[in-house]
Formats: C-alpha cells, structure tokens, sequence
C-alpha cells in the first residue's frame, strides 16, 4: 500500500506528479501530498483524503521546481491526516516511504535524545531524521548507507536533499521500486503502472538495493554500496482501459465484464482444434510434482480454497492451501515434489510476496497465477500463468476471482489428464463445457432484479451469514468477504454443517442468509441444513442452478436460480449473484463502492 512518485527533470513537476497520484490512489487514499525543491528550500503541499484535495489546494498551481516526490497513503503509524500524511520533511531532507518501520520506537528516542523535533505521529519520520543528521558528518552515500543500516522492516522510499537539487534516492527493502527512463527526465516509481504515462523503459530495484536518480543518469547500489548494473526493460505498450463507460462505479463495469474476461481466458489457454489446454513451456516433468500448495490473501485465497477442491476431485495430487500470512512464518515442510502456487491479482501482495520468496529461496518449484504480468511475484516465480483480464480498478476483486478460478480450473484438469487421472472422454468434456461459461455468465448477469431487490434488506441487516458445502463454501466466504467490504455490515461464511456447532446461536429473526445450494452431491445435505436456519427465524435467499426439479422446501424467502453447467464449473456462475448482492448493498448505503473505507486495492504491507 502507499504510492511512491518521483520526478527530476528539467522542467516544473508538480502537475505530472498529481497525475501520476491519480494512477497510484487504488495503492491508498487517506492522504496524498508532494514535495519539490525549488530556491533552495523543500516546498512541501499535503492534505488529508483523495488526490482530488490535494489539487484543490490553491498552492499547488505555482508549486515550482524540477525535482519532487509525491505520495499517496494507506495509513499504518498514526491516523490518516494531514499531519501524517507524507512527504515528512526537515529543513534539509523530505521522505516519501511505502512499508513499516518497525524498530521506530527505539529509532525515534535515540533522535529526540539528539536533539530532533518531531511533528507526526508516523513511523516515517525517523528516517527523515537519520538522514538529517548522517548527512551532518557524512556525503550522501554513505548518509543512505548508515540510514539504511539502522531500520528494520520493509521499505520502498523516495527521498529529496535540499543541498543535492538535482536528485531523487530510491530506496528499497521488501517494498517493490520501480525506475523509469525518459528524455531529460528520470522517474522513480512504486510500481511501472504509475510511470507507464511517462515511459515504457524501466528498471526495478532488487531487495536492499538503493539508486541516484538525475534527470540524465541513473546509478544503482547494492546494499554495501557497490555499484550494480541493472538491466532496462520495455513495457508493453498495450493500450488498456481505464474508463469506467457508461457505468456508474469500476465494480459495476467489472462485474459486467466477466464474460470478456473468460472469453480472454479461453482463447489463451484452449487448444479449439485439439480440445486440449494449452499450458506452454512447463517447467518440470510430471513425476517431479505428487504435491500441490495454493498461497493467496483475501479473494485469491478464497479461489484457492475453491480449487483445492477440484485437485482433489480430477487428481491424485495432495493438495494445500494457505493464507500467505500464515505461511510465511509456520514452519513449513518444503517438499521438492510440490508445486508451490501463488495466486494474487496484483501480484504485488507483500505477504503472497514474502511466501514466494521464501519458497525461492528454499529452491522450491514456484508458480504464479497473476494479473498483472509486470509484478514483483510475476517476476520472481519460476513459471506464470496469467489472468488476462485487463486492469482491475475498484478494490473488491471481481474479474480476477473469476479469472484466478478459470486458470486454477485447467491446471486442475490439465495435470489429472496428464497424469491420467481422468480419461480422455471425460477430458475432452470438461473443456467443451469450459467453452460454455463466457454465454452462461452473460445470461447469469442479466438475471438481476431479485438480487437487486434482496439488496434493500441486506442494506437495513445488522449482519448476514453465507452458507456453503463443497466448492459453494469458499464462494460462500468470498460473499461474505465482498458484503463486508463493501456494506461495512458484519458477514459470515460458513460451511452450511458447522452451523450447529455454535454459529446457529447468531440466527435471529429477519437475519438474512445467503444459501448457496447447487444441486450437486450436497444438495440435500444444504437443503436441510437451510430449514434449520429458517426455523430460527432467518430469511433465506436460496442460490441455485436452474432444474427441471422444483426446489422442495418451505418459507424460503427469495430463490435466484443461476444458468445450468457440470458441477465444477457452478462456482463461476453462484459468484455472480453474490458480486451483485454486494454491490447493490453498498448503493443502497450510498458507500464508495470502488475506493472502499480503510482499505487499498494493492496490500504492499504485510
Ligand atoms: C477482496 C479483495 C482482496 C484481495 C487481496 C489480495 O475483494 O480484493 O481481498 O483479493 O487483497 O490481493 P491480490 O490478489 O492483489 O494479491
């Protein structure tokens, strides 16, 4: 979280810095705020929420100077205003900082017994402050050098000198850092996606590295201060689509797109001719890999959860799956015979990250299913597996869960043929009805005035629970995460047959609960699982696939019925409903619905 700008030209730039904080608001929008130098002196313009504050500022039009760096917040030490907002500066240093220090405490009494005066409540300051008083006795790089030396933590950093006019020092850490190359001006950025308006020539900062950056040279340093020389990389030029069109939020237009998204997917990965899948230049033979472990956060975990249930169904393969939070600090079994899977849409999570890299340095077999191909954990696994679905814009994730399922889906079938888990027939099959789910999503889309409907009294409910069993409970918690992330209403998701093992005491009159009940092999189960709920008092809004067969069931409160497909592939179309309940909910509520509260669209802290 936090976007990190920074621009030494030879021109003015503060308005190419404001533009390319609008880029880097979905990384966090407490606060924003930008700092040039100009007559020898820091200038330094802040302000508490969106970009569109900070523009407001009258200052902001005759802000001078060629050299800057701005910054957008997702607050971690002290609460999100103006005072804490970045960039913090003394009279001869300001720091723009993406991660957590966490030895500032100690950092900060050592700095106040030097004498140092502090304004914010933030972590950030201390590094202001070390540099401050490094560079009394020291040039600049070793002023950098003995600054990073003494935080702990994880930092991406972008630092301007009052008494250096000419240029910008980046800074990494566990925080991804990005450099940019242009015509008589250089960038530095957190993510390419930010300096993608500006150039398409890139280079990114390996973990402890730091950089000089001047408008006509760029100078990377290890972390013991030797010179590294570092490779350029071109960008795509893909032109992509950051417009929302016609509708009214990024998540509405997400939504709506899922049927392009699948689209995309099948075109890349089904062989038409062949009825095969087509996963390119595999790595490792197929008796290298009885063992597969799928690592995500939030959305990408819950589509994890979702798969582990199609390994188990085609394949022989063991399979696992963990919160990347978790497994970064268990002690882990690694096994050279399991696939390590890392499934993130931005492919910057800094916990997904941090499970990478572990996994890496164990010499473990690493994948990634991302999104964005440019990212860190794209970057450092062994194979990828894109997404293909465009740049996703509102917080809650849509398309990409979707498209983190398909690509899940066909390793999953993939490697159950392969290994001959399945027969060809039955191969074959899955891959015709795979083809069928673009057509079934648009038609599950235009199946939207019950749920529309159901959302007014989602929005009234104090609380809300889904259940699921089988691969309808992961789609259960990702309902469940969506209504509360976007409704700020307490949501459960539940396995429907854990309900009697304490959740049933929160059932009370007029609660709603979401039932999610395919008619699959649990079917039965759920149905009776969902009369106890409704004996309780709950109003049930029941989520099933269409059927010659009537549901047989009583005082049911509203039934949605998504379109028909083989059992595997229900969880794309029960996602549809839920997405939309969320939305609506939030509208109803009158909510931000695509820069939700408190939250950030890429977690780049752990
Ligand atoms: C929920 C949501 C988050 C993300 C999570 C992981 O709607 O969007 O839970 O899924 O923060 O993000 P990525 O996929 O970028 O690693």
């Amino acid at each position: 979280m936090c976007g990190i700008i920074g621009i030494t030209s030879n021109k003015p730039v503060s308005s190419a810095i404001i533009s390319s904080l609008r880029k880097l608001e979905y990384r966090g929008y407490d606060s924003a705020g930008i700092a040039t130098l100009s007559n020898g002196a820091i200038n330094e313009i802040k302000s508490e929420g969106r970009v569109d504050n900070l523009e407001k500022n009258p200052l902001i039009k005759n802000m001078l100077g060629s050299v800057g760096i701005g910054h957008v917040r997702w607050a971690t030490h002290g609460m999100p205003n103006t005072i804490n907002a970045h960039p913090h500066s003394s009279e001869t240093v300001s720091v723009v900082h993406n991660g957590i220090i966490e030895n500032s405490t100690t950092l900060k009494k050592y700095l106040i017994n030097k004498g140092h005066k502090f304004k914010s409540q933030t972590d950030t300051e201390v590094i202001v402050h070390l540099i401050t008083e490094y560079l009394k006795e020291n040039d600049l790089k070793n002023s950098i050098l003995k600054m990073l030396k003494q935080l702990h933590g994880s930092f991406a950093l972008g630092i301007i000198i009052k008494d250096q006019p000419d240029l910008i020092v980046g800074a990494r850490r566990g925080s991804p850092l990005a450099v940019g190359y242009g015509l008589n001006e250089n960038y530095l950025g957190s993510d390419s996606y930010a300096l993608k308006s500006m150039t398409n020539k890139i280079s990114y900062l390996s973990d402890g590295e730091f950089c000089i950056i001047k408008k006509n040279q760029v100078d990377f340093f290890d972390e013991i201060g030797n010179k590294v020389n570092k490779k350029v990389l071109e960008l795509s030029s893909t032109e992509e689509n950051y417009d929302k069109g016609e509708f009214k939020h990024f998540m509405a237009k997400e939504i709506e797109e899922q049927p392009i998204t699948l689209k995309n997917c099948v075109k890349e990965y089904i062989d038409n001719i062949n009825n095969d899948i087509n996963i390119h230049n595999f790595p490792w033979k197929l008796y290298e890999i009885n063992s597969v472990t799928l690592i995500g956060c939030g959305s990408a975990y819950n589509s994890c959860l979702t798969a582990k249930y199609w390994f188990e169904e085609l394949t022989t393969l063991d399979v696992s799956v963990d919160v990347a939070s978790e497994f970064r600090y268990r002690i882990n079994r690694f096994k050279k015979d399991t696939l390590y899977i890392f499934v993130s849409q931005s492919g910057e999570t800094a916990d997904t990250y941090a499970a990478l890299d572990l996994c890496n340095k164990n010499k473990m077999k690493t994948a990634c299913i991302v999104n964005v191909i440019e990212s860190s954990i794209a970057r450092d696994s062994n194979f990828i597996l894109p997404i293909h679905c465009g740049p996703e814009i509102g917080v809650a994730s849509t398309k990409a869960f979707l498209g983190q399922l398909f690509v899940l889906y066909i390793m999953a079938l993939k490697l159950a043929f392969l290994k001959k888990n399945i027969t060809k027939d039955n191969y074959i099959l899955k891959i015709k009805d795979l083809k069928q789910l673009p057509k079934l999503i648009k038609e599950t889309l235009l199946n939207e005035n019950k749920v529309r409907s159901a959302a007014n009294t989602f929005a009234k409910a104090k609380g809300s629970m889904f259940l699921g069993r089988g691969t309808s409970y992961p789609i259960a918690l990702e309902g469940a995460l969506k209504l509360k992330e976007l409704s700020y209403t307490h949501a459960e998701g539940y396995p429907a047959g854990e309900m009697k093992h304490g959740p049933l005491a929160l059932i009370e009159n007029g609660m709603p609960v979401v039932v999610l009940a395919p008619r699959d092999k649990y079917y039965s189960k759920i149905i009776s699982n969902m009369q106890e709920v409704i004996a309780r008092g709950a109003k049930v809004l029941l989520i099933t696939n269409k059927s010659k067969d009537e549901v047989v069931s009583e005082n049911i409160w509203e039934t949605i019925e998504v379109e028909n497909i083989n059992d595997d592939l229900i969880p794309f179309l029960l996602t549809i409903p839920i997405q939309k309940l969320a939305y609506y909910t939030a509208l109803k509520k009158g909510h931000d619905i695509d820069k939700p509260r408190n939250l950030a669209k890429s977690v780049t802290v752990e």
